[in-house]
């Protein structure tokens, strides 16, 4: 129900209340991985807080601010991708995402980050899409990298995770490069 189709492997779906165990489980299971890069594990540590966050995606949709999604991974859940509040006026958006550990390494972020930035220039229409990672989350900087995305420099101190302050590398894609590097749009 709801869901994107990216390839035969790969499904972009709008997650519901009564999925919130099954989110938490592999949020739980995934913990200190997890940990490492992402802001809000430790405001994460029961199923009602899923609820609270799947209510919000929802509620983000509603709203018309863009969306964010379960990977659905032939067939299993394998984590969340989505856009950030869409910056209408600007025409941007940013987009966001964490797999499970066991999900690693077979290209399924890469795959659904290109299948988002297509929709956002296309479907959407907008100008301007951002993928921001931390300076040593060197797997995560490989995924902007690896679409063509450019370096657009690094933000000091932006994000506090947990006891101390990371730093952001900036990666921008443009509509006008975006289209003509993938002409398929
Ligand atoms: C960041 C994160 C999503 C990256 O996961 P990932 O598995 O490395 O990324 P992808 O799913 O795109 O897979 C890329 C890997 O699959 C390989 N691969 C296999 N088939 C592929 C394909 N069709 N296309 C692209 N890559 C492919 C790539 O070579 C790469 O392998 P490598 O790491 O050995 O070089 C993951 O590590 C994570 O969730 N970390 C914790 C949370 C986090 O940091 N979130 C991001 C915050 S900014």
């Amino acid at each position: 129900m709801f869901c994107l189709t990216v390839d035969n492997d790969i499904k972009l779906c709008l997650r519901e209340e009564r999925h919130a165990e099954e989110l938490f489980a592999l949020v739980d299971e995934n913990r200190a991985y997890l940990r490492e890069w992402l802001p809000w594990l430790d405001a994460n540590t029961s199923p009602e807080d899923s609820r609270l966050f799947i209510k919000s995606t929802l509620e983000q949709f509603a709203n018309n601010q863009g969306f964010q999604v379960a990977i659905v991974y032939r067939g299993r859940l394998a984590g969340m991708i989505g856009y950030h509040k869409i910056d209408w006026a600007n025409r941007s958006a940013d987009i966001g995402y964490w797999l499970a550990a066991k999900f690693q390494g077979q290209g399924i972020i890469t795959r659904a980050c290109r299948f988002l930035a297509d929709y956002a220039f296309g479907e959407l229409e907008l100008n301007r899409v951002v993928i921001r990672a931390a300076v040593e989350n060197h797997k995560s900087r490989a995924v902007p990298e690896r679409l063509g995305f450019t370096n657009e420099g690094t933000a000091r101190q932006v994000e506090w995770l947990y006891d101390h302050f990371v730093d952001l590398v900036v990666y921008g894609a443009l509509a006008a490069e975006w289209k003509k590097e993938n002409s398929e749009l």
